[in-house]
């Protein structure tokens, strides 16, 4: 039988057949308002909590394969990227779809370097934190207010205004996570060094203290540049499309990027590395990990840094930092916590509870314990994450913008409550 690009639906309520097109293994759930019992129905819709089954967009940004454990942006497998690239060179990828030559790639390194400076107002804004404000909810506070600093950034669509504030956003975000660390530590701010490395301003701004030049440890730096490398985007998840959904009623790119952060905040995101630690403390010893899984099993709590909805096989990016953990041990020593994770780790691997529902280490694991290592605050974990996944952010948005079936983002629902209901004055309503 010829093979035919259509799947046929009965719809036993009234025997009626539709016969819908099949593009791309999905079809288009508007299709499926055609199947009504009366003509004035609604329509069939789709039911998807949390969107488990069902494609928001047209995507060539970057691609995962759950099930063999893939990562790739913009056709390159992560595991190269990680090995040979550099995170503005990804950046540009992910912005751009291609790898930059040596001409562009400098171009590149000029723009977002001459963006580092944040504006005086900004650092004041950022004072008027309280002295203990977690650098999350500053950076979330301070992303949103970069808005007022450039209204010209509402003009969306003219690719050059459009280009700056990708450039700005890109340049700035580590400038004001360093800032809102300081701010915590109640020093004072370190203004960017334009000679270091993207990773390494970072890590100036972080740590230097009253020596004339910052030199980073290129152990370190080149940890840190990995890391931004492994969390750079990751296809449509909860913060992505929170970029998306917001920036589909077109404001400006700093409150869409507020929004994605503000997405990212949450612990089953990007607070799970900071979890990770909390939980390998709370366990405390190898010892007392099988009593600690049992709980995990018996639904008390979930094993933080285990799970996703993706992948169903080991994270590759967990595979990176793994072994970028292990040179980063050998030059600042080894995390007390490693030895509890690696077990951890291993017994959960051989619990059936965890092979059936196929829970393998996430990027959060081991990305916590580098972090630490590296002197990096808890609070601070996030906020990392939040720098690093500005550019696919902005790369996801882009993509929306230029998609010629955008449209504002606006689910449906199921309305199951009452109707109709007699409305009774205040004074005759019973408890
Ligand atoms: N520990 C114990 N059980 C778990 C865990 C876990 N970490 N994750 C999932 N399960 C169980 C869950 O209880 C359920 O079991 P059952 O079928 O018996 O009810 C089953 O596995 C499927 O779980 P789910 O909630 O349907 O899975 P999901 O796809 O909705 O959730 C997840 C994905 C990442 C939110 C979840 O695995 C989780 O909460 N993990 C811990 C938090 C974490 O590490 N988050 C970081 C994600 S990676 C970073 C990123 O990309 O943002």
């Amino acid at each position: 039988m010829a093979q035919k690009d259509t799947l046929t639906i009965t719809d036993n309520r009234t025997g009626k057949s539709y016969e819908l097109p099949i593009e791309h293994d999905t079809i288009r759930a508007a299709d499926l308002k055609q199947i009504k019992v009366n003509p004035d129905d609604f329509g069939m819709m789709s039911y998807d909590p949390a969107f488990g089954n069902t494609a928001a967009c047209i995507s060539r940004v970057t691609y995962i394969d759950g099930d063999k454990g893939e990562l790739i942006y913009r056709g390159y497998p992560i595991e190269v990227l990680a090995e040979k690239s550099n995170y503005l060179e990804v950046a540009y990828l992910l912005l751009n779809g291609e790898l930059p030559t040596k001409a562009q790639y400098d171009q590149w390194v000029h723009d977002i370097t001459h963006h580092t400076i944040v504006h005086e107002n900004i650092k004041r804004f950022m004072d008027g934190f309280r002295y203990d404000a977690h650098p999350m909810g500053m950076l979330l506070g301070t992303v949103g207010a970069l808005s007022t600093f450039y209204p010209e950034a509402k003009d969306i669509f003219n690719k050059e205004i459009r280009d700056i504030q990708v450039h700005r956003l890109i340049a700035k975000m580590p400038t004001m996570a360093a800032f809102a660390y300081r701010h915590a530590m109640g020093m004072p701010y370190v203004y960017p060094d334009n000679e270091l490395s993207y990773a390494g301003n970072f890590l100036n701004m972080m740590f230097k203290m009253t020596e004339l030049k910052y030199v980073p440890d290129p152990v370190i730096e080149k940890a840190v540049d990995i890391l931004f490398i492994l969390h750079a985007d990751h296809e449509q998840n909860c913060s992505a499309s929170a970029m998306r959904n917001v920036g589909s009623s077109l404001p400006d790119p700093y409150s869409a990027t507020a929004a994605a952060i503000a997405a990212l905040y949450g612990p089953l995101h990007g607070g799970a590395n900071e979890g990770v630690l909390q939980m390998l403390k709370e366990i405390g010893s190898v010892e007392r990990i099988p009593e600690y899984i049992k709980r995990a099993k018996a639904g008390e709590f979930r094993l933080m840094g285990f799970g996703h909805r993706v992948y169903k096989s080991y994270d590759p990016r967990a595979k990176i930092i793994k072994e970028a953990a292990y040179e980063v041990f050998e030059a600042k020593g080894k995390n007390p916590l490693l030895d509890i994770a690696l077990e951890l780790e291993r017994i959960a691997l051989e619990d059936d509870y965890f092979v059936q529902r196929k829970l393998y280490p996430n990027v959060d694991f081991y990305s916590g314990l580098i972090y630490q290592s590296l002197g990096i605050p808890v609070e601070m974990f996030t906020v990392m994450f939040a720098i690093a996944r500005t550019s696919g952010w902005l790369a996801q948005w882009i993509e929306l913008l230029e998609d010629p079936e955008r449209r504002i983002a606006r689910p449906r629902q199921i309305y199951l409550g009452e109707m109709n209901k007699k409305y009774v004055p205040i004074e005759k309503r019973k408890g």
